[in-house]
């Protein structure tokens, strides 16, 4: 199978959840200052029962729990190689099951329904969050962190430039499973009005993401590669094509070094409805 810059729920569940396990500790590192914006949009109150969808490595899981004591939290995710990643991490404050959060019902509903970048890779999104409405008790609330424009992450933008100075990299379908899919948060924000959620909003996070938590220039150049779904094409290219986006892309990093590590600015929409 050709690797994809595209990737959808099936993508994840077969091959991209292994890549991402694979860079868990730098991956979640980077991200982990959306858990602050993220948690406060879940307007957390006292014992509640909270899932998370696409939960991944569980590293947003884990920070929803600790502002959430006294709450249960269930993470849930398609890719077998994460859901054991994330049990094998969870300190006993989460649980995670393998389930198709598009497909999936729980036997009992949600207070709240949490996801750091896990409602982009849906086939069929009209049907997956009528579903995920399902989840929500009369009441209950969500907030989904979802990627702004490509051209406003920094680093997804800057490994497609060191990538398509490489090899041909086709623009991705707007419309197909992706990070930046819900970029222009309009087309979220009205899948879930057509989905039965209420009082739908976008509110805009920008904020320096240090890339890998913590990386040199040729470290985090690596990094990206390894884990972007933007250098995937990169993996049916030569070595020669391989090493050169490899340092066009350390090139940039370095000059985004600050402190020593490399830091890269980023735009992220926080969503919030309620049932
Ligand atoms: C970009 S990762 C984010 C992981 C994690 N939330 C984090 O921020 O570290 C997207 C996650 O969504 C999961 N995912 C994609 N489609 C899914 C589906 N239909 N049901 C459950 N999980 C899904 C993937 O397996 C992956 O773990």
């Amino acid at each position: 199978m050709a690797a994809t810059q595209s990737p959808s729920s099936q993508t994840w569940a077969e091959t991209r959840g292994a890549k991402w396990r694979d860079q868990l500790d730098p991956m979640e590192a980077m991200l982990s200052p959306i858990d602050a914006p993220l948690i406060a949009a879940l307007d957390l109150t006292a014992r509640l029962r909270i899932a998370e969808i696409g939960a991944g490595g569980g590293g947003a899981t884990r920070a929803i729990a600790a502002a959430a004591p006294g709450s249960t939290i269930e993470g849930f995710d398609i890719s077998p190689d994460l859901i054991e990643a994330a049990n094998a991490r969870a300190g006993g404050v989460a649980h995670f099951t393998l389930a198709d959060v598009a497909h999936f019902r729980p036997a009992e509903r949600f207070d709240r329904l949490a996801s750091r970048f896990g409602v982009m890779f849906f086939d069929k999104p009209d049907h997956a969050f009528a579903n995920l409405h399902q989840w929500l008790r009369p009441g209950g609330k969500l907030a989904f962190a979802v990627w702004g424009p490509g051209k406003d992450v920094a680093f997804m933008a800057s490994v497609r430039e060191a990538v398509a100075a490489v090899i041909d990299l086709p623009q991705p379908d707007p419309d197909a499973p992706g990070p930046c899919r819900y970029g222009d948060p309009s087309r979220l924000l009205a899948l879930l009005e057509a989905a039965g959620f209420r009082d739908c909003a976008a509110s805009t996070w920008r904020g320096d993401l240090q890339v890998g938590g913590g990386m040199s220039p040729i470290a985090a150049a690596q990094f990206l590669l390894a884990a972007s779904s933007a250098a995937a094409p990169l993996a049916d290219a030569g070595a020669r094509e391989q090493a050169e986006a490899r340092d066009r892309l350390a090139a940039i990093c370095e000059a985004n070094v600050r402190d020593g590590t490399v830091w890269m600015p980023a735009r992220v929409e926080i969503i919030t409805a309620a049932a």
